[in-house]
């Protein structure tokens, strides 16, 4: 990469980035929980702010100071970094989930912190969590339809019109005529990290979850998890693959926002 000072190439651009794990209680003391960080996320949210994208970083039980210039928003559990992502991408040109969001959380917590007994003690029984990534992509979906579908139907075309080609925010008046209000930014990008079948495992991925990017992290070598360092290949919707070689979380970073300035010019 050519580096030609700060890049403002991201000026007016509202980005949502999700960052670290997300615990899911069991008692008032214990979650289930996993081993993310929050680097990568924050490194995304800081190069953000320096290319000019205002920034709403949700972070996740993440111990790293907050960055300057962005606002973070702090959540525990899976439905709660749902809520705030949602909320905030409703007016995003961009979403960017770097966040480790646990699949599974308890049925039921406890209200009192579980004690030990002489009894073996009682199995902890899961259930799903929301898929906030595929969520958002279904959503989009949705709402794309729905418009265009106005839009054939020329009736309301000065609307359209005025809402035209907008897909972020879509303004005032336009949401409320258009069923399944919800999110609708112009690029969604997921993060995957796999163990194995890294780019097969990748590419169902992504298309399962309708991101427009999935930024693929081989696990295991030391990579990854709680290192500066990392190494990814970032698929596209289209098919192609831009391989990023092993640096610092934040070069990656700036290569995930080229990619999504690209898709946003
Ligand atoms: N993700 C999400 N909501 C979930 C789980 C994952 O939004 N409940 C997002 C993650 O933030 C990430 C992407 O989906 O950007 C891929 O996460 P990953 O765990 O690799 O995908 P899963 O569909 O959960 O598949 P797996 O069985 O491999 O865990
Ligand atoms: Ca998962």
């Amino acid at each position: 990469r050519v580096l030609a000072g700060p890049r403002e190439d991201l000026a007016g651009r509202h980005v949502v980035v999700s960052a670290g794990g997300t615990r899911e209680a069991i008692d008032p003391v214990r979650f289930i929980g996993n081993r993310s960080s929050g680097l990568q996320g924050y490194a995304l949210a800081r190069t953000a702010v320096a290319r000019g994208a205002e920034v709403t970083l949700v972070a996740a039980n993440v111990t790293l100071p907050d960055p300057a210039g962005a606002k973070v928003v702090r959540v525990e559990s899976a439905r709660q970094l749902r809520e705030a992502v949602l909320t905030a991408a409703e007016h995003a040109d961009a979403v960017v989930m770097a966040a480790a969001v646990a699949d599974f959380r308890p049925v039921r917590q406890s209200d009192t912190k579980i004690k030990k007994s002489s009894a073996e003690p009682d199995p902890i029984h899961l259930v799903k969590n929301p898929d906030i990534l595929a969520e958002l992509g279904e959503v989009r979906r949705a709402r794309r339809e729905a418009y265009a579908a106005r839009d054939a139907a020329g009736g309301a075309a000065g609307d359209v019109a005025a809402a035209g080609g907008r897909e972020a925010g879509d303004g005032p008046g336009a949401a409320t005529q258009v069923p399944g209000d919800g999110p609708h930014p112009r690029v969604i990008v997921g993060f995957a990290a796999e163990t194995d079948d890294v780019l097969a495992n990748g590419r169902a991925k992504l298309e399962r979850k309708g991101c427009d990017l999935l930024v693929v992290n081989q696990v295991g070598e030391n990579l990854a998890f709680g290192t500066p360092d990392n190494a990814a290949v970032v698929l596209t919707a289209e098919g192609g693959s831009v391989e990023i070689s092993r640096g610092p979380k934040e070069d990656l970073a700036d290569v995930v926002w080229d990619l999504v300035a690209q898709r946003l010019a």
